[in-house]
């Protein structure tokens, strides 16, 4: 492992979160910028070093924030780490109607159709209404805060992070560029209206030819 910029050689002091509520989200893409391989999810494009750095995030998380869309196209299992899944219809993914109560949460809005089902499969105090029609990204940051979740990792997927970004909820972007070209029509890694935000480098690192960078978003 080569550090390109950044105060340590060790990677969990490099990816440490500061001491106050923070989302991060975690993305991979390849050179020419795709963020799925040919089997449509990031699973075909991504790297050792890459899922060294996945579960690093995952292990100094509280909890998970992943898109509905993600957590069904990649197949999530019920992992060690609480769910919170961000769904506009409330439909809970099939891959996680089995969990315990209270590992999987579901931010969704009061129009969604299957709101009554999410209450149903998860309990009522796991679905979190957060607006009529759109998900208040940020009064769910501040939510899951109070639930003691104050170290938030999002992984995806591309229209979510657009979303963060644009709510200015995001806090940082950790984002993996893997040694390779795709071409073809993949998905970016924010996907949606345009957004603008700018970053600041604050970490590079690179491992057998993968980059690893930590962006915090400038503010
Ligand atoms: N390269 C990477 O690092 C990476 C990471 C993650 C995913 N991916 C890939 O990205 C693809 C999926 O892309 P995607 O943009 O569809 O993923 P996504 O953002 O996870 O999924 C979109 C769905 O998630 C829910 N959602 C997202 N943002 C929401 C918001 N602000 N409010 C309410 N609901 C919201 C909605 O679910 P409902 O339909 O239930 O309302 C929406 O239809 C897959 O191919 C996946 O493999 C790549």
């Amino acid at each position: 492992m080569r550090v390109l910029l950044g105060e340590h050689d060790d990677l969990a002091e490099l990816y440490a979160p500061p001491d106050q509520p923070w989302l991060r989200v975690n993305m991979v893409t390849t050179v020419d910028g795709a963020a799925t391989g040919d089997d449509g999810t990031s699973r075909s494009i991504n790297t050792g070093a890459d899922k060294v750095v996945f579960d690093l995030l995952r292990e100094q998380a509280d909890a998970l924030v992943v898109g509905a869309g993600t957590v069904r196209i990649e197949g999530y299992a019920v992992g060690r780490k609480p769910l919170v899944v961000v769904s506009r219809t409330g439909a809970v993914p099939p891959t996680q109607r089995d969990a315990a109560r209270g590992r999987v949460l579901m931010a969704t809005v009061s129009s969604a159709p299957y709101l009554h089902q999410a209450r149903e499969i998860l309990g009522d105090e796991h679905v979190l209404v957060l607006g009529s029609h759109r998900v208040d990204l940020g009064r769910l940051k501040d939510e899951l805060v109070l639930r003691g979740f104050r170290h938030q990792l999002s992984e995806g997927g591309p229209h979510l992070l657009r979303d963060l970004l644009d709510q200015g909820v995001a806090d940082e972007l950790d984002c993996t560029i893997v040694p390779r070209m795709v071409s073809g029509s993949h998905r970016r890694i924010t996907d949606g209206p345009p957004v603008d935000v700018p970053l600041r480098l604050a970490t590079l690192v690179e491992q057998d030819d993968t980059l690893l960078a930590r962006w915090f978003v400038a503010r």
